[in-house]
């Protein structure tokens, strides 16, 4: 598995492919492209060893903050350290920059992510009631630089 690169326009197709797996409609491959043209996005791309695309994230700066907007590891792909180094790169990220804090919104029942992120440092910072758009609330979680 190679590391993280950045996601460019010949992965947004694939990009929403992931995405559609977990049911994130939103972020179909006009979405991607979009963020492609946003000054203050990353969107780093995993390759699998067999060429598709084994994870994508997709992180915004807002002042001095970092904000992870999405991030989805395939499948096949999962508990091999994917999520968590891509989490950790950007912290890095957010870190040179200067940035103080790191932000994000997880499904309330993600047992799996909130996982990841406490193991990264994230701690728990409030709910918002009826977040998604099928009405799950959203944990939020921060973690200061
Ligand atoms: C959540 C997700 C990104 C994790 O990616 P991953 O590459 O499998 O995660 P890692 O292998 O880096 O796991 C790091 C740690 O997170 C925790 N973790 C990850 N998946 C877990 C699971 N299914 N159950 C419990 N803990 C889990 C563990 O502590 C794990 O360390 P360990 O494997 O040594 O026990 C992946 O499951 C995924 O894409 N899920 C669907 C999309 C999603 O939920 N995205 C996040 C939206 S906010």
């Amino acid at each position: 598995m190679s590391v993280a690169r950045p996601l460019g326009p010949a992965d947004v197709d694939s990009a929403a492919k992931l995405a559609a797996l977990e049911g994130a409609a939103l972020w179909d491959a006009a979405a991607f492209a979009h963020e492609l043209t946003l000054a203050h996005a990353t969107l780093v791309a995993v390759d699998g060893d067999d060429g598709t695309l084994a994870a994508f994230a997709v992180w915004w700066r807002v002042v001095d903050e970092t904000h992870l907007l999405n991030m989805v590891v395939a499948p096949g792909a999962r508990r091999r350290g994917l999520g968590a180094a891509l989490v950790a790169q950007m912290l890095d990220e957010a870190r040179g920059r200067g940035d103080v804090a790191a932000l994000l919104e997880v499904r309330a029942g993600n047992r799996a992510a909130q996982a990841l992120y406490e193991r990264a440092g994230f701690s728990r910072a409030g709910l918002r009631r009826g977040y998604y758009a099928d009405g799950e609330d959203a944990v939020q979680m921060v973690r200061s630089l």
